[in-house]
C-alpha cells in the first residue's frame, strides 16, 4: 500500500495465487495440477481434463461418466439463442458472434448471477463448457449460410462437434476417429496456460462479481486479438506466402533484417521448446495420414530445421510455439481461418472457468483495480468557450 510499481503489461506482478497450472517456460514445463501435458495429451479426454482442471484431482470412473452425462445433456441452445445468432450480417467474425452469444447465454440464466452459491456455479460451468462446442458450430454454420445441426448426444464431446459444423444430410457425416482424437488433444493443449491475456480479462471482469458468462465474453474478447489467439492463422498466410521451400533463405534473411517476424516462433513465458509444439508435430502425422500431407508441411518443417541451427534465433531462444502446426492441422480438418481462434476458445473454456472458479472462491481475492502513474495537468480554472 501506498507504493506504485510501474509495470505494463504485469511482466513483473502476480494478480493471484493459482494451484491450476504450472509452468517452467526455462524448461518447457507445462503441468495442469501438476500432471505433466504430455501425459495428459496421451491418455486423458478433453472432458476428464476439464474435470481434473476444475476439481484439482482427476475422476474416479463414476465422477467422470456423472460428468459426461451432466455436459451431454446441456449441449442444446435455447431457440432464442439460435434466433440471436442469426441476427448478424452473413460475414460477421465468428469470434464476435461467439463472444457476443456467451454473453446472451446468462440472459437465459438470470440465477448465474448468484455466484456465492456452489451449486449454481457448477450448474453454469457445466453448460457453459457443453454450450460453447454448439455456439461455435452454429457461428460456423451461420457464416457459411448452412441450416443449423442440432447435437447429437450419443456422439462424444468432440464428434458431436465435427458432426455439428460439417453434417450436410443425417446420418450420413461420421468424423474419422484419428481425426476426433486429433482435436482432443488440441482441446486438451489449449485447456489452460495460466494468467496469459484472456484468463487474465476473465479474471479481472470476474473479480466486479458478475456471473460466469459475462466474465468469459470478456476471455473471448482478448483472445480475438492478432497478438493473442491469432498467430496460427498468420502462420499459415505465412507458409502459403513462402510458397516452395527454395524462398526459405531469402524469407529467413528478411526476418534476421527485422523486415518481419517468424510467425509461431518464440514466447514471453517459454525460452526453451513450447512442450505443446513437440505435441502438436505428433498430431499432425496423424492428421495428414488421413488427410494426406498438407504440402506447406514441408515447407514449415524446413523452416524449423533452418531456425534452430541459425544463430539469429539461438541467441534469442526462439523456437517453434504451439501456433506453429496447429494452424496446418486446422487446415487439413477443413476449418476456415476464421475459425481456428472459436478452436481455441473452445478449448480454454474450462481453463477459463477454473480460474473465476477458483477466484470466485478466493478469500483474499479482491476487485481488480490496478494503480496508475498519473501523467497529465495537475488542478486548473475552467476556461470559458469565449477564451479558449
Ligand atoms: N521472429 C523473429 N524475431 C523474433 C520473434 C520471431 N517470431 N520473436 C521474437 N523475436 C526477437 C525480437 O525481435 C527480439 O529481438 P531483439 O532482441 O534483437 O530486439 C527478441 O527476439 C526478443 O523478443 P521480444 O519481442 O522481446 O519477446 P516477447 O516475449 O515480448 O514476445 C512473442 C513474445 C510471442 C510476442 C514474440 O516471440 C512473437 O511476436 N512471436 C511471433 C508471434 C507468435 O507466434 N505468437 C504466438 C505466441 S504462443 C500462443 C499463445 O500463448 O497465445
Amino acid at each position: 500500500p501506498g507504493i506504485a510499481t510501474y509495470d505494463p503489461g504485469f511482466v513483473n506482478t502476480s494478480s493471484c495465487r493459482s494451484s491450476i497450472t504450472y509452468i517452467d517456460g526455462d524448461k518447457g514445463i507445462l503441468e495442469y495440477r501438476g500432471y505433466p501435458i504430455e501425459q495428459l495429451a496421451e491418455h486423458s479426454t478433453f472432458l476428464e481434463v476439464a474435470y481434473l482442471l476444475l476439481h484439482g484431482e482427476l475422476p474416479t470412473q463414476t465422477q467422470l461418466d456423472e460428468w459426461v452425462h451432466d455436459v451431454t445433456y446441456h449441449t442444446f441452445l435455447h431457440e432464442n439463442c439460435k434466433q440471436f445468432i442469426e441476427g448478424f450480417r452473413y460475414d460477421a467474425h465468428p469470434m464476435v458472434m461467439l463472444m457476443a452469444s456467451v454473453s446472451a447465454l446468462s440472459t437465459f440464466y438470470p440465477e448465474a448471477g448468484d455466484i456465492s452459491d456452489p451449486e449454481v456455479r457448477q450448474a453454469q460451468i457445466t453448460r457453459l463448457i457443453a454450450k460453447i462446442p454448439t455456439l461455435g458450430a452454429f457461428v460456423f454454420r451461420h457464416q457459411q449460410g448452412k441450416p443449423y445441426v442440432y447435437p447429437d448426444n450419443r456422439l462424444s464431446y468432440t464428434e458431436n462437434f465435427l458432426a455439428m459444423l460439417f453434417r450436410m444430410s443425417e446420418p450420413t457425416y461420421q468424423a474419422d476417429p484419428r481425426l476426433v482424437q486429433a482435436l482432443e488433444v488440441l482441446f486438451i493443449l489449449h485447456a489452460d496456460h495460466e494468467q496469459n491475456c484472456s484468463t487474465n480479462a476473465v479474471r479481472s471482469v470476474g473479480s466486479s462479481q458478475v456471473d460466469p458468462y459475462s466474465a468469459v465474453a470478456a476471455g473471448v474478447g482478448a483472445l480475438y486479438g492478432p497478438l493473442h489467439g491469432g498467430a496460427n492463422e498468420a502462420v499459415l498466410r505465412m507458409l502459403n506466402r513462402i510458397k516452395t521451400t527454395d524462398n526459405i533463405p531469402d524469407f529467413i534473411d528478411g526476418v534476421k533484417a527485422g523486415k518481419e517476424k517468424l510467425m509461431g516462433f518464440g514466447h514471453r513465458v517459454y525460452k526453451n521448446y513450447d512442450p505443446r509444439a513437440k505435441i502438436i508435430k505428433k498430431a499432425c502425422d496423424d492428421v495428414f495420414e488421413v488427410t494426406g500431407v498438407n504440402p506447406l508441411l514441408k515447407i514449415a518443417q524446413e523452416l524449423e530445421k533452418i531456425a534452430l541451427e541459425d544463430e539469429y534465433f539461438v541467441k534469442r531462444k526462439l523456437y517453434p510455439n504451439v501456433d506453429f502446426y496447429s494452424g496446418l492441422i486446422y487446415e487439413a480438418l477443413e476449418f476456415p481461418p476464421e475459425m481456428f481462434t472459436v478452436l481455441f476458445a473452445i478449448g480454454r473454456t474450462p481453463g477459463w472457468l477454473a480460474q473465476w472458479s477458483e477466484l470466485v472462491q478466493d478469500k483474499e481475492q479482491k476487485i481488480a483495480r490496478p494503480k496508475q502513474i498519473y501523467t497529465g495537468e495537475r488542478t486548473r480554472d475552467f476556461i470559458p468557450m469565449s477564451e479558449r
